[in-house]
């Protein structure tokens, strides 16, 4: 069921595309219904329907729309056409409870088994809002009462109906469609059918998750900031689990997934997204950001880099301060330091680039020292062009590399030149006014006022 507005999250924004672990909350759920062995998987949308159904991935996803939205029970009778008449059990899970784990919702489908209703339910000290899960003395469930429609006494109930079910598909079909709306909130309630259940006879039974994070819904920014921290907070214990140390698990945001070797070291205020692998040994300083690159067993990373889309070598030293872009390829023992920023660029062993410098479209040759402040003018204003920097190479400070250029083996470019024609193997080239000594020059002195 992903068709509600989520009005509290006073946002243009459809409720399930927010974001948590920079995934949309539908889309864990999406990802959760993948991993089950599901044939087919029905999207309820209602609210930005077009966009939500743009922005889901999955196999055998089908959506059908709920408009306009009248409750949980008339969101599910719209699914029922699209339901597969072959499936014994319906699975029903909600797009803003992001945090459901497989082995929960297989719990749940394996407790319906096709011929049992299935509730999650779980006990809560501040049940306010949620259905109470009424039971006879047998403590056998009867049925849902929702909060507004419940009496004293069953507000007094803790044990509460999670919104998750699994239904026997044919028994859904018939109970579905003869949900009313005479209650408070003049919705059509899919909780009605837990009574419908028991007066046909159906047992009606109740599974728990392991902890109510798993059951957590998203209403508002609070509580979609809260998911995130525990979200955050379970991730950097599987990590430490693993061996990770973490300075402080409080203060790590992982973003996508996170691949580690062994005794990888991380300090505090780093964030990772996308797909991050390092290995054996790495270790990254405070307040790195990382995305979608792999670092080699050994190499630092000093504090304050920005790091995407870059494959670095073992050994390497990174920071602080450094950028490494998208297509920024190091090889083993580099050294890139401080306000440098490479992209596109290859560094083969032992290049190193230790200050202010840029390097982009270039190839960069074994052992290479790249001066400080020197860059590839790579962007002629129309097209980029490649840079290539033979091994054992020296390029001075301040060095301009007009590309298309190519500097040789063994060359070196003198601090200061603006290089835009070839430099052969193991010559210097050097391109700068000669210098002027000025005899008896008188620096200006400040006109005194009148
Ligand atoms: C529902 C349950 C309540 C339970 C609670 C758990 C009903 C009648 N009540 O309450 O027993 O304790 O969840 O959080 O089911 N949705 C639609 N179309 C609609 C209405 C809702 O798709 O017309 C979707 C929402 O987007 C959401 C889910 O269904 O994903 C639950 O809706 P919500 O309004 O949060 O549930 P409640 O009525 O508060
Ligand atoms: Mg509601």
């Amino acid at each position: 069921m992903a068709a509600g507005k989520g009005t509290r999250m006073k946002s243009a924004r459809p409720k399930v595309l927010h974001r948590l672990g920079d995934t949309s909350l539908l889309q864990h759920v999406l990802n959760t219904c993948a991993a089950l062995p599901a044939a087919r998987c029905v999207v309820i949308t209602g609210h930005g329907a077009a966009e939500v159904e743009a922005q889901a991935r999955g196999a055998n996803l089908h959506f059908v729309r709920q408009q306009p939205q009248l409750g949980t029970g008339h969101a599910i009778l719209q699914a029922l056409p699209a339901l597969d008449p072959q499936a014994p059990t319906t699975l029903i899970l909600n797009g803003d409870v992001p945090l459901i784990r497989v082995s929960t919702a297989a719990a749940l489908a394996a407790a319906c088994s096709g011929d049992q209703l299935a509730l999650l339910t779980i006990e809560l000290a501040d049940a306010t809002g949620y259905g109470r899960i009424l039971r006879d003395a047998n403590r056998q469930v009867q049925g849902i009462v929702e909060h507004k429609d419940a009496s004293a006494a069953q507000r007094a109930i803790r044990e509460i109906y999670t919104g998750m079910m699994a239904a026997p598909t044919a028994a859904l079909q018939r109970w579905v469609r003869a949900i009313g709306n005479a209650n408070a909130q003049g919705e059509y309630y899919l909780t009605d059918i837990v009574a419908m259940a028991v007066a046909d006879g159906v047992p009606v039974v109740a599974t728990q998750p392991a902890s109510d994070t798993e059951v957590l819904g998203v209403n508002s920014p609070v509580q979609l900031a809260e998911l995130e921290r525990r979200l955050q907070r379970a991730q950097a214990e599987a990590l430490m689990e693993a061996g990770v140390r973490l300075a402080d698990p409080a203060r790590l945001d992982v973003r996508g997934s996170l691949h580690c070797g062994e005794d990888v070291e991380i300090d505090v205020n780093c964030v990772f997204e996308g797909d991050v692998h390092l290995g054996d040994g790495v270790r990254i300083g405070a307040n790195c950001v990382i995305r979608d690159a792999s670092l080699g067993a050994g190499t630092q990373v000093q504090p304050f880099c920005h790091i995407d889309g870059a494959t670095v070598g073992a050994q390497a030293q990174v920071g602080p301060f450094a950028r490494l872009r998208p297509g920024a390829d190091l090889g083993p023992d580099v050294h890139i330091g401080n306000f440098v920023e490479v992209k596109n660029s290859t560094l083969a062993a032992g290049a190193k680039a230790n200050h202010l410098a840029y390097l982009g479209d270039a190839t960069v040759g074994e052992r290479v020292n790249y001066g400080a402040g020197s860059i590839t003018a790579n962007y002629d204003g129309a097209n980029k062009h490649r840079t290539v920097i033979g091994a054992d190479a020296h390029i001075g400070s301040n060095c301009v590399l007009v590309a298309p250029v190519s500097i040789g083996d063994g060359a070196t470019v003198g601090g200061g030149s603006t290089i835009a024609r070839d430099v052969p193997a193991g010559k210097l080239a050097i391109v700068r006014a000669p210098q002027v000594v000025v005899d008896g020059w008188q620096r200006p002195v400040k006109a005194k006022p009148v």
